[in-house]
């Protein structure tokens, strides 16, 4: 289902690359990522193995929550909000509940103009966090959770509340679930054995997909496909290696690059699953994203003459099934009179490569079939895998985050 080719390709160079050996390393991490030796990789069966009673408690809660409310304010940050706000962008937010994101910031006028709208809205809350105790997450849960107090009293606003935390342990001490069993909370379990980044098919992600009206089973069913070995293997891992051996060369950037700003908070996804997957133990390519054409016109300069230290990764869908288009009046002027938004986006995708190509950049060109819940389901699990490889070829766990710590022990200490 995705496609990957290439301009100017590292891996094709006559001289110094051993591209069969370089597959088979990856091969090899791949069965690594498999094997359910290494911590953390929970998420490779997960799309398989998530229990279907999980599937419809899910939709039942999401159901119980578009029934009471026009907004479902969700609160997280990091891997607890990306992936849901991510397919959201994507696919849209067509169910009866509109879905507001926050908690990612300590932003007062974000606060407050969110405040205002929940004035006149009925809403409920969902908090996200593994931990229970990040600072960002508490501290916005604390102002939503007044604001749902004053709306509606202690009892409806506990109903209104849902948790999705790590699971119950022994002497589980944190701030979320010490309430959750105060107040009697409708909670969900995050797996254990999955990090943020790579938990977007757990309940983390399912949940404000569903409550925005999309289907999750699609969107599984995806992931599900994406997990055959398969599909990785026969030049599958052709966009890991190519990264890799980017690298080796010297470049330091990949950049991601989109057509359709619908696809920016993807660019956010990637940017902490590599982020965070790879950049430890002094390595790691920087990953940048850019929406186009708006880029084009600031940072296209860059990307056309500047300092070559970067490679490019081209993301988009194969058609635009199910994307209504727009014709261009014929008093438009030469040569745009009587053509398509969707035509000319292919022209300005098609002129662009090979624009950044002529100075001999590499380009990786990923297709995916269209923007639909099947397709993104896989996209997001495809990425996820060969992000994990990646990483795994690179010599670091591409499963832990130890440097996100360090901001969060020093802001305590100011505070
Ligand atoms: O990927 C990760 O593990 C992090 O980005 C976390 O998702 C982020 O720090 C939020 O943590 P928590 O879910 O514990 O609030």
């Amino acid at each position: 289902m995705i496609k990957v080719d290439f301009e100017n390709p590292v891996l094709d160079r006559p001289e110094g690359v051993d591209k069969k050996a370089m597959l088979g390393v990856a091969e090899n991490s791949l069965k690594e990522v498999r094997s359910g030796k290494l911590d953390m990789t929970g998420w490779v069966n997960w799309p398989n193995e998530i229990p279907e009673e999980l599937i419809s408690g899910i939709k039942a809660c999401a159901a119980d929550i578009s029934a009471k409310s026009d907004r479902l304010v969700v609160i997280g940050i990091g891997g607890s909000f990306l992936g849901a706000k991510c397919v959201l962008d994507i696919l849209g937010n067509n169910g009866k509940t509109k879905v507001d994101f926050i908690g990612y910031s300590f932003s007062s006028r974000m606060m407050n103009e969110l405040l205002d709208k929940l004035k006149k809205d009925d809403f409920s809350v969902l908090v996200i966090s593994k931990s229970g105790g990040t600072a960002e997450t508490v501290t916005t849960f604390s102002v939503l959770r007044k604001a749902l107090t004053d709306k509606y009293g202690k009892e409806e606003a506990a109903k209104r509340t849902y948790m999705i935390i790590g699971a119950k342990k022994a002497g589980d001490e944190s701030y979320l679930r010490k309430l959750a069993d105060a107040e009697g909370i409708q909670t969900f379990d995050m797996p254990e054995d999955i990090g943020g980044r790579y938990s977007v098919f757990t309940t983390v992600g399912l949940l404000p997909i569903a409550a925005a009206g999309i289907d999750i089973s699609r969107l599984i069913e995806g992931a599900r496909k994406a997990s055959s070995e398969d599909v990785y293997l026969n030049g599958g891992l052709e966009y890991a290696c190519a990264r890799n051996r980017a690298y080796a060369e010297g470049k330091k950037v990949e950049v991601f690059e989109f057509f359709d700003p619908y696809l920016d908070m993807f660019g956010e996804w990637l940017k902490q699953l590599f982020g965070e997957s790879e950049g430890k133990d002094g390595k790691g390519l920087f990953p940048a994203s850019l929406v186009f054409s708006r880029d084009l016109h600031s940072m296209g300069q860059f990307l056309q003459q500047g300092d070559p230290s970067f490679f490019e990764t081209v993301i988009m869908p194969e058609s635009y099934e199910g994307v209504k288009d727009v014709a261009i009046p014929d008093d438009a002027p030469e040569p745009f009179a009587g053509k398509t938004l969707n035509g000319i986006n292919d022209s300005a995708i098609k002129g662009v490569i090979k624009a950044h190509a002529s100075r001999g950049t590499q380009i990786i060109k990923i297709r995916f079939p269209k923007e639909d819940a099947e397709s993104v389901g896989y996209l997001l699990y495809w990425f996820m895998t060969q992000c994990a490889v990646s990483a795994l070829m690179s010599g670091v766990d591409p499963f832990n985050q130890p440097g996100v710590e360090d901001y969060k022990r020093e802001m305590r200490e100011a505070l």
